[in-house]
């Protein structure tokens, strides 16, 4: 026998039994995204690495640490991208979509970090982002909150999740922040742990974020980043969480909140749970008014976020809560193989006249097994022809999780039948 390949590591198959969750809770978000009237882009997943460097920043884990990189056969070297932000922001400037309209896009697919695998975190994830362009006010932050929120509620989620914002300010704030941060820290360097103190001197920031606690106890003294901040950027702040507070949406102001790409401006907001142990953030984003400009094109504000969606669908999952993981609707069975073509008429017929998934049995057998394959599929009925049915131009129709007797119907009175019991379900 020849040896089996592994999948690769922190990357994972998404076997039926997973998937229909993973497709119910995808596209019951982007339901939500459209509600809100966002447009679809649809974005490569190989870029020049440039653009994530530029983008994301040198000093950030994502670039520094985590990136999937290539060279092709004109020596380009690629990206696989780490996130979609930067590649949306490329796209917008590549077509100049700001000069006429204020685009508000979303995207969904795979992206690639070479992290340390474990439970809620993979070398490939799955995000669904949304980004809007155009719009410096802090109703458009609100918005971005408001769409997430009913995203979780939609799920039924909401009770399990946690909003966390923050403001980090300008550019400038930050960089004043930034200076005595390192001043503070500096002639303490010996109690950082070793991530903190290489940060020191690449991105002193997301010092903030360690979670060790020694590091932790340090910044407990350490100047805070609120006295730094403008007043443009406090009345932003505040700004957002009036929109919040009249829409009665609970949320935290979390000072250390600092998110870990370098390209945020002021607001910033983090949805965490406390139910998916050390990998608890499932969506996080923020405004990031100076990347634009920063890659090449016009000096314009945006914000945006993205969930990922591996993490909303083991939170759901973890909950509890419901994924019809089904084949199929209704089992198509035919006695004897004479009976086959008859079968697949009918399995049609019902394909054309009613919503549902049809499953036509193939490759043949006994009734009884193929009454087990029905009942493996999750279908809700098997449908059965024999001689008596091809006969009389009938089916039999069982309900396989119903204490029901099995009828006897023409084709018209079993479609009635089966959209009356979608409609009822
Ligand atoms: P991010 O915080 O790096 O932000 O990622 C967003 C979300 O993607 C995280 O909150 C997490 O749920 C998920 N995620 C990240 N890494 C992994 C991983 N290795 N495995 C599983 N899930 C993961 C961004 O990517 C920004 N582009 C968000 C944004 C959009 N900001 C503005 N617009």
């Amino acid at each position: 026998m020849s040896e089996k390949t592994p999948v690769v590591r922190g990357l994972r198959d998404i076997y039926p039994g997973e998937s229909e969750r993973f497709d119910m809770v995808e596209r019951s978000m982007i339901e939500i995204i459209r509600k809100y009237g966002y447009q679809e882009i649809r974005l490569p997943m190989l870029e020049a690495i440039d653009l994530f460097s530029r983008g994301l920043g040198e000093g950030t884990d994502a670039v520094e640490k985590e990136m999937y990189t290539l060279e092709d056969r004109d020596h380009d070297i690629l990206a696989l991208r780490p996130e979609g932000t930067a590649s949306c922001v490329r796209a917008v400037i590549d077509r100049n979509m700001t000069r006429e309209g204020k685009p508000r896009l979303w995207y969904a697919g795979p992206m690639f970090r070479y992290e340390r695998p474990q439970k809620g975190r993979y070398r490939q994830f799955y995000q669904i982002g949304v980004e809007a362009f155009g719009l410096e006010g802090p109703d458009v932050d609100a918005e971005l909150i408001f769409m997430g929120t009913d995203m979780w509620k939609f799920l039924g989620l909401e009770s399990a999740v946690d909003l966390e914002i923050n403001t980090i300010g300008s550019g400038d704030s930050r960089r004043g922040y930034s200076e005595a941060l390192v001043e503070y820290l500096n002639p303490r360097k010996k109690e950082l742990d070793a991530d903190s103190k290489r940060r020191l001197t690449t991105n002193p920031m997301r010092i903030l974020d360690s979670k060790n606690s020694s590091t932790q106890k340090l910044l407990e003294s350490a100047p805070d980043l609120h006295d730094f901040i403008d007043s443009a950027s406090r009345t932003h702040f505040e700004g957002v969480c009036e929109y919040l507070d009249r829409e009665g949406v609970n949320f935290r102001v979390n000072p250390r909140l600092v998110r870990g790409l370098d390209y945020y401006t002021d607001t910033v907001f983090e949805w965490v749970t406390d139910k998916l142990g050390s990998q608890g953030t499932i969506c996080a984003g923020g405004r990031y008014d100076g990347l634009v400009e920063r890659l090449g094109g016009p000096s314009v504000p945006a914000a945006g976020f993205a969930a990922g969606l591996d993490r909303v669908v083991l939170l759901h999952e973890t909950l509890g809560m419901n994924a019809d993981d089904s084949a199929a609707d209704v089992y198509v069975i035919a006695m004897e193989s004479q009976h086959e073509a008859y079968a697949r008429r009918l399995a049609q017929f019902l394909r054309r006249e009613t919503p549902l998934r049809i499953r036509q049995h193939l490759g043949g057998g006994k009734v009884g097994v193929q009454m087990r394959q029905a009942d493996r599929s999750g279908a809700r009925w098997a449908v059965i022809v024999g001689d008596d049915e091809v006969a009389e131009n009938r089916v039999a129709l069982k309900w396989l999780r119903e204490e029901t007797e099995q009828e006897s119907l023409g084709f018209e009175q079993l479609v009635t039948c089966l959209n009356r019991a979608v409609e009822s379900h």
